[in-house]
This record gives C-alpha cells, sequence and structure tokens, in this order.
C-alpha cells in the first residue's frame, strides 16, 4: 500500500520505517524542506537499518491509500490544514497522538473524510536521525465521529475539546482494507469499532504517568516508588469517574492495574512529556489532563489531582515558551 507519514518524530519514523520494511511506499510530510528523509533504525533486535523517505511531495499525498497523522496533539489540524489541499476525499485519514481533543477540528475541516484514530503503545527514541525502537506493545485503530453529532451533543465544551462519537458517514463495524495491512505491518495492531473506551484507558495511563515523570525529572519505573502510589490511585480513581460519566465504564482498581502493568512494562523509558519538558518544548498537557478537567466540568465531578498536575505542568511551560 502507499502511506504517507504527516511526521517524523519518533513514531512517525518508527510506522515509517516499520511500513518500509514491509515493503510498502512510504511518503513522509514534514515541516523540514528537505526532498529526502533518513533514518538509522534499531530495531528490537538491536539489528540496523538506513530507511530514506521522499518527503513533501503534494502528488504522493493525493495517491496515498491512507494518511497517517503523527504530530503531537496540538500541531494536528494544522498538519491536516497544510496537507488538505493535496488529500482525497476518500483516503482514510488517521491520527496518532497521546490524548484526546483533535477530533472536532479535523472533522470541520474535513467533513466528507473518513477519519481514524490509531492508539499505539509502541515507544520509540528519536535522537537525530537515529531511532530506537524501544518497547512493543498493542496497537488499537477505530473510527472517529462527525462534527455534527459531537458539537451537538457536547456544546459546552470548547470546540476543539468536545468529545467524540461514531462516525456518521458510514458503518462504525466496517473495517477500512489499510487496518489488514497494518495489523500486518505492526504485528498487535486491532481494530476497534469502538475505539472511545481504548481511548479513555490510554489517557488514564498518560494522565497516570506523564505529568508525574516530567515534574519529577524520573523514568517511568521510578513511579513504583511508595511515594507515589497514593497520587496514582487518585489520579485513576478520578479518570474512572469521569470515563464512566462520558459512558464508557472503566473500574478505578482495573485502570490502576492497568498503570502499573504499564510503568513496569516501560521502566527504563523516559515518558514523552518527560523529554518534552526537559528540551523545553510544548507538552500535550491540555490533550492529556487538560482533556480530563474540561470533561470533568462538564459532569460537575472534582478531579483535584489531575487539575493540580494540569496546573504545574502548564506552570512550568509558560516558565521557558
Ligand atoms: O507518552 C508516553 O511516553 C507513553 O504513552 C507512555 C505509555 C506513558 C510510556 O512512556
Amino acid at each position: 500500500m502507499k502511506f504517507t507519514i504527516v511526521g517524523a518524530g519518533a513514531i512517525g519514523s518508527l510506522f515509517a520505517c516499520i511500513l518500509q520494511s514491509q515493503h510498502h511506499q512510504v511518503h513522509c510530510w514534514t515541516r523540514s524542506r528537505r526532498a529526502q528523509i533518513q533514518r538509522e533504525f534499531h530495531d528490537r533486535h538491536g539489528q540496523l537499518q538506513t530507511f530514506t523517505f521522499t518527503n513533501r511531495k503534494t502528488e504522493l499525498i493525493a495517491q496515498s491509500d491512507a494518511v497517517i497523522v503523527c504530530v503531537k496533539a496540538f500541531q494536528t489540524a494544522a498538519a491536516v490544514a497544510d496537507i488538505a489541499p493535496y488529500l482525497d476525499a476518500q483516503t482514510p485519514l488517521i491520527l496518532c497522538h497521546n490524548g484526546i481533543g483533535t477530533h472536532s477540528a479535523v472533522m470541520q475541516q474535513r467533513p466528507e473524510q473518513p477519519l481514524l484514530f490509531a492508539s499505539t503503545s509502541q515507544a520509540a527514541l528519536k535522537q537525530g536521525e537515529t531511532l530506537y525502537h524501544t518497547g512493543v506493545g498493542p496497537t488499537f485503530i477505530g473510527w472517529l465521529s462527525h462534527a455534527s453529532h459531537s458539537s451537538a451533543s457536547h456544546n459546552h465544551a470548547p470546540n476543539n475539546l468536545a468529545s467524540p462519537n461514531h462516525a456518521s458517514h458510514t458503518d462504525a463495524t466496517d473495517e477500512p482494507s489499510v487496518i489488514s495491512t497494518l495489523r500486518d505491518a505492526l504485528n498487535d495492531a486491532h481494530f476497534e469499532p469502538d475505539i472511545l473506551p481504548k481511548l479513555w484507558e490510554k489517557l488514564a495511563i498518560n494522565c497516570a504517568i506523564n505529568p508525574l515523570t516530567a515534574l519529577h525529572n524520573i523514568s517511568n519505573g521510578q513511579l513504583a516508588a511508595p511515594l507515589y502510589q497514593e497520587t496514582l490511585k487518585a489520579l485513576c480513581d478520578e479518570v474512572s469517574l469521569v470515563a464512566t460519566a462520558e459512558g464508557y465504564p472503566m473500574a478505578a482498581e482495573a485502570l490502576l492495574t492497568r498503570v502499573k502493568a504499564v510503568i513496569q512494562a516501560t521502566a527504563a523509558n523516559h515518558s514523552s512529556m518527560h523529554q518534552d519538558i526537559h528540551h523545553q518544548r510544548r507538552t500535550e498537557i491540555d490533550y492529556i489532563s487538560g482533556y480530563l478537567v474540561q470533561r470533568a466540568y462538564i459532569h460537575h465531578i472534582e478531579v483535584p489531582a489531575n487539575h493540580t498536575l494540569w496546573q504545574a505542568i502548564t506552570q512550568r511551560e509558560q516558565s521557558y515558551v
């Protein structure tokens, strides 16, 4: 298949290398104006392979069978606007980032576009042109909704933070053909007609791990220390309440167990938010803890643990942005 990957950060580059290694045609669309980009890819078995991708060819966007947008949540709407003039209206557009809350702006721009979301637990570290595949895990891909539904059902929320609903233009159980390609390529990828519970599960993981590791300048594994257990529990209790109010019932204990499993499985890794704060970059906090707080507000649920972390990271960002 022919893919365009928008954004060649860690996850975008990982998808690009994996797909090209499986003989798919991969074209990248990055902010860099270079005609080609290169990655020295260290796979999970320590094998090194060099990949070269054509960059920013508008005709290759038009010819793509699927476009995967792997930029940060706060860059997603602008990245879609950038490629929109060249995008065929039938091409599946797959968003992939941490957090929730970009879909409304994208759907407003591209109301007819088949729109999906990929929530991945794959992990990668990019240093310059070198890319390390640092963790494996499942990827869940499913339909997102159309703007007409989300704005009607959640008109109190800021536009870009409204809760998504299912696609109105297609039967949610329809599995686009790109999914079977991604399933083969990514090894542990699954089609989820109902992607929202998966996004909330990932949101819980990100609400728990990302701000704490960033604030305390620690690796994911260091969150297993007794010092953090009370906060982790409070964060999961709050996410469980809000997810349940949103219509995605989740037991707090099961969330906490899942968070602890991810902490163990990714013990040596530094979370994406830790890396963003470390490099004094903007973080995805507004789409993680911030999104949780916004949805909690709509449902009149108190979320003090998440609110405190949202503010703390925002303040940290403001100290350097
Ligand atoms: O954002 C991240 O870094 C990852 O989503 C996760 C799961 C927290 C692991 O580091």
